[in-house]
């Protein structure tokens, strides 16, 4: 598989993106030391200096678009298990942040290209902290943050974990590929603290869902079981849990 490695970039997404519509192959990898616009979720930025793993993968899989959203989820998985192999106890906060201590150490910002039949390419762009320098952070966002060197007490080698996190990555989507979702849904089940929990979800326009997260549907919208026992299913918003 190819790997294209940059000192600087604005974004791996955005390289990832315009190599996908270019011809680059399924599996391909984009890496980054630094990112000058690095993207989160829905619009925000992304603080990406020198001390994080910014990686992004092209990935053209033969499936039908509705299941697309899987694959935010199955490298969820994937991140969490490389993280737990460093020795971190990493949890999966729906629907993708990576949590060690209910602080995010790994955001995930997946963007898929496809119509009504199938599938361009989906870009899946990973950030873990490693050896980030907390204080370069906004405070609202520090207190939430964390990262593998301040968790683990000790420097972090990107390589290991970017070594780590492909070879399991490769692994898990050949199973996604053989359409096994069952597998990487159970996988996730096991790996997530959002289930269980009382949350409270912010979805787009605003409004506010709160109860207990009870389970997660085969298509990954979380069910959310509200204080008269109604159960809604979500698919997409802001969750924080509430303990
Ligand atoms: C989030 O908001 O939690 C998602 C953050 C995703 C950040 C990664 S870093 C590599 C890739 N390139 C980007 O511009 N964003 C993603």
């Amino acid at each position: 598989k190819e790997i294209f490695y940059f000192k600087e970039v604005n974004s791996t997404n955005s390289v990832a993106k315009f190599l996908a519509k270019n011809g680059t192959d399924d599996g391909a990898v984009v890496l980054s030391e630094v990112q000058l616009n690095g993207k989160g979720r829905r619009g925000k930025k992304w603080e990406s200096p020198s001390g994080g793993v910014w990686l992004s993968i092209i990935l053209k899989p033969k499936i039908s678009p509705s299941k697309a959203s899987l694959i935010t989820l199955a490298t969820g998985v994937v991140v969490a298990k490389t993280l737990k192999a460093m020795g971190v106890d990493a949890k999966i906060k729906w629907p993708n942040d990576i949590l060690i201590n209910n602080k995010k150490v790994c955001g995930i910002l997946t963007e898929a290209h496809a119509n009504y039949k199938s599938v361009d390419y989906v870009i899946v762009g990973i950030g873990i902290d490693t050896n980030l320098n907390l204080d370069i952070l906004p405070p609202i966002i520090k207190e939430g943050t964390t990262s593998l060197k301040k968790e683990l007490k000790k420097d972090i080698d990107d390589n290991e974990i970017i070594y780590t996190f492909l070879n399991e990555f490769e692994l898990m989507y050949e199973k996604f590929q053989k359409e096994k979702f069952e597998d990487i849904l159970n996988e996730w089940r096991l790996l997530t603290q959002t289930i269980g929990s009382y949350v409270e979800i912010k979805q787009p326009f605003g409004k506010i869902l709160k109860g207990h997260a009870v389970g997660i549907t085969n298509s990954g919208a979380l069910i959310i079981e509200s204080e008269n026992g109604e159960l809604t299913k979500v698919i997409s918003g802001e969750c924080a849990i509430k303990t």
